[in-house]
């Protein structure tokens, strides 16, 4: 069975390459890996870490990319490796324009396409956007969905998908067997500068699209407040490569000690980093499973949420991107200890650490059942 995996940004490539590992390990499977590269540096840093192998790598990024030439040109340049290789299926990941543009181009060339992290919603096709879109218009070519919960398979459900789904828990808890260590030395010099014991650390990461401008200006308004307020607090802070989202971060906190904007963290770093930390403020998707699974409470930097089940859990708070709602929630978690405490507790929804070989086991049937 030959099995081509799609993907080409951070996330999808922190997700995708456990699969991946599993895929290269069984000897009844060819795995061929297409990089759409519409990440660079940041996707990289990510196929260093898993040491997966590559077959192609489109390199379509660009520095002022928009989704027309994110789509254009993966789709242009997909074409000719998809009839090259001719894949028995292709999986994609998640909800990137990478993800829907690679399944687009596989329904062009009848190729069936496995959904890895199907079925989550928000209902609202502008938040995220264009994430809603693109896992809405990846779910309904796809043959196959892997729904990490019981919840993603219901959203399909109600969207009139039934056949093929199956709930095998997400592969960002297999991810974490290759990265979290006990006594972890970090590889960026001024992490190991910080004493997470003595200081309560706050990470934050935010780069949403529809986050840019006026709300991504309110977080990083909100945390210079809270920053130059209260001096035990450190906020540990990786900025995405997005010229927009830097330039906004190093204006606003550029100058504040307690504040320290990294360069992006391989996955590594960054994974030991969050289970030290006291508090995770993010508007992305990753960190709303990872940071629960580590026993971290999360504040989302967003209006609404995909991933319900950590916030019905109790470990996940939604608080929006108004300034004073920001600082007033962020102040309570640090302040009030029972609060804290109750958010506080390891909680996984999102599966066991096995997702991969489930998948892998199910695309085995179903294609024995075919033959
Ligand atoms: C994309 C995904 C988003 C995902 C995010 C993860 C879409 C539409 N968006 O958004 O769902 O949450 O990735 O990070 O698919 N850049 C670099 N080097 C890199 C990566 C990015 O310089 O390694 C810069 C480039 O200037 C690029 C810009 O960031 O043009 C934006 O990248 P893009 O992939 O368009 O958007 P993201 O916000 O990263
Ligand atoms: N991440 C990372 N280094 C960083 C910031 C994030 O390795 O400097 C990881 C994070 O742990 C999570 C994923 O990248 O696994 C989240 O990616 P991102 O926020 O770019 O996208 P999203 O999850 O919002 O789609």
């Amino acid at each position: 069975m030959k099995v081509m995996s799609v993907f080409g940004t951070r996330p999808e490539a922190i997700k995708m390459c456990p699969l991946v590992k599993e895929l290269e390990k069984d000897p009844a499977i060819k795995s061929i890996v297409c990089l759409t590269g519409q990440h660079k540096e940041m996707l990289q840093q990510v196929v260093d870490i898993f040491k997966i192998n590559i077959s192609y790598n489109l390199d379509i990024m660009r520095p002022q990319q928009t989704l027309t030439t994110i789509t254009v040109d993966i789709l242009k340049k997909i074409e000719e490796v998809l009839k090259r290789e001719k894949p028995d299926i292709v999986l994609v990941h998640g909800d990137t324009t990478t993800s829907f543009v690679a399944a687009l181009a596989s329904f062009y060339q009848q190729i069936p396409v496995g959904h890895v992290e199907a079925g989550l919603r928000t209902f609202n096709k502008y938040s995220p956007y264009p994430e809603e879109m693109n896992r809405c218009l990846t779910g309904r070519i796809a043959e196959y969905h892997f729904a990490p919960t019981k919840n993603n398979q219901k959203n399909l459900q109600s969207e009139g998908i039934s056949n093929h789904i199956y709930v095998t828990g997400n592969t960002v808890i297999d991810a974490f067997k290759t990265t979290v260590k006990d006594n972890y030395c970090f590889k960026r010099q001024e992490l190991n500068q910080i004493d997470f014991n003595m200081k309560r650390c706050v990470l934050l990461t935010a780069h949403r699209r529809e986050n840019i401008g006026v709300p991504l200006e309110n977080i990083c308004e909100a945390v210079a407040e809270l920053a130059k307020e209260d001096k035990n607090i450190e906020f540990i802070y990786p900025v995405h490569l997005n010229p927009v989202v830097k330039n906004t971060a190093e204006r606003i906190l550029g100058n504040i000690d307690n504040v320290h904007l990294l360069e992006p963290l391989d996955v590594e770093d960054m994974h030991n980093v969050m289970s030290r930390c006291y508090l995770v403020m993010t508007d992305s998707g990753g960190l709303q499973e990872e940071a629960p699974s580590l026993g971290v409470p999360v504040l989302v930097l967003r209006t609404e949420t995909e991933r319900p089940e950590a916030v019905e859990a109790g470990t996940v708070k939604v608080i929006g991107v108004d300034k004073e709602k920001i600082y007033q929630n962020v102040r309570i978690v640090l302040d009030d200890k029972e609060v804290y405490e109750k958010m506080a507790h390891a909680v996984n929804p999102y599966g066991d650490g096995h997702a991969s070989e489930k998948i892998i086991k199910i695309l085995k049937d179903n294609m024995e059942q075919n033959r």
